[in-house]
């Protein structure tokens, strides 16, 4: 084991970076977040309330007004403030077109269609999650995840299409009553509502179950620091539903499907917050059905692979993929659901 290296960005190089189409796009921080103090990630208290997300269908009335409050006060905040909403979504821009380049390489830091995948989002939508219950002073405050896996879940759902949670920036076809396309490929299926419903099923059975048998199929390649580099091999559910619903979701006038179809913007549509809280509870899924005591990375090249970001308290973190592994110790949890999909074994 000649030289361990461990993937993480020198934030000293924040520059201008490409967008999907290969378009110049500028997302990094006003201020070189070098020179910020860091601290290392701490689990919440273990006194803390744990956060119950919940399908976004099915949320009520006061929870709708309260998540709309907190995005309304992030959208107030200026650009200096790292919670502010456009800076939030910045971060995204920031790993997913590589405008870092990776500490001990000189290569782009990206993390999507790879191994990084799933812990990096995790990361982001809980750092997300707790600044936006700080701003409302709501400690219970959890995310509501987009249940697109589940037949009444296949729509936009209809909270997003109100107050502070409109984006323009979608495609009109697709709004409610218009079920989702959840291996969307720029093209209409042209499937009724019943056989959308159920090829989706069948697709949801493939993706996480048939398709999804080994490690590396569900999780993505191996991307590291060290000789390797970057991989180019997004797990099965990151492929779709996961970028199929990006594309699907945003607007067809625009040139990238922004806001939701392009990385560089997608996460300025707060339906984007849902979206990943959904793929972050298929990834438990995922594990629970593994039913297998060990972990299914032990690599601590994984393991170790760090990530910065600010949180409510606006303290620069530096944070492990270790650190996310164990939903209870973060304090959050997803609300039970029927994964009608677990029989659709054809
Ligand atoms: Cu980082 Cu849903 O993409």
């Amino acid at each position: 084991n000649p030289k361990f290296v461990v993937l993480s960005p020198n934030l000293t190089t924040c520059h201008k970076s490409l967008s999907d189409a290969d378009r110049p796009v500028y997302c990094c921080p006003p201020k070189r977040e070098s020179l910020e103090p860091i601290i290392d990630f701490q689990f919440p208290d273990i006194s803390s309330p744990i956060r119950v997300r919940k399908p976004a269908h099915l949320v009520d009335a006061d929870y709708i007004a309260k998540y709309n409050k907190a995005i309304a006060i992030m959208k107030s905040l200026p650009y200096d403030d790292p919670r502010n909403y456009m800076r939030q979504a910045n971060m995204h821009c920031i790993y997913c077109t590589g405008a870092f380049i990776s500490e001990h390489t000189n290569s782009l830091l990206k993390i999507h269609r790879s191994w990084m995948f799933f812990p990096w989002h995790r990361m982001m939508i809980y750092f997300h999650e707790r600044i936006l219950g700080s701003l409302i002073g709501d400690e219970n405050f959890a995310l509501p995840y987009w249940n697109w896996d589940s037949p009444d879940g296949m729509f936009i759902p209809d909270m997003y299409l109100n107050g502070s949670m409109i984006d323009t920036e979608r495609d009109n076809s697709h709004l409610p009553p218009q079920v989702a396309d959840i291996n969307y490929d720029y093209v209409e299926s042209g499937l009724g509502p019943e056989d959308q419903i159920s090829t989706n099923i069948a697709f949801m059975y493939n993706q996480m179950v048939s398709g999804a048998k080994k490690t590396e199929l569900f999780m993505g390649c191996p991307y590291k620091a060290g000789e390797l580099g970057f991989c180019d091999g997004p797990g099965t559910i990151e492929l779709a539903p996961h970028n199929a619903l990006h594309t699907w979701v945003g607007s067809n006038l625009n040139t990238e499907r922004e806001d939701l179809g392009a990385f560089y913007s997608a996460a300025r549509d707060p339906i984007f917050y849902a979206h990943h809280s959904n793929i972050d509870r298929l990834w438990n899924v995922w594990t629970d059905l593994r039913g297998n005591n060990k972990p299914a990375i032990e690599d601590p090249e994984w393991l170790d692979s760090t990530f910065y970001f600010h949180n409510e308290k606006l303290e620069l973190v530096r944070i492990r993929i270790r650190d996310v592994l164990d939903m209870s110790k973060l304090r959050y949890t997803y609300e039970k659901v029927d994964n009608v999909w677990l029989n659709a074994k054809p």
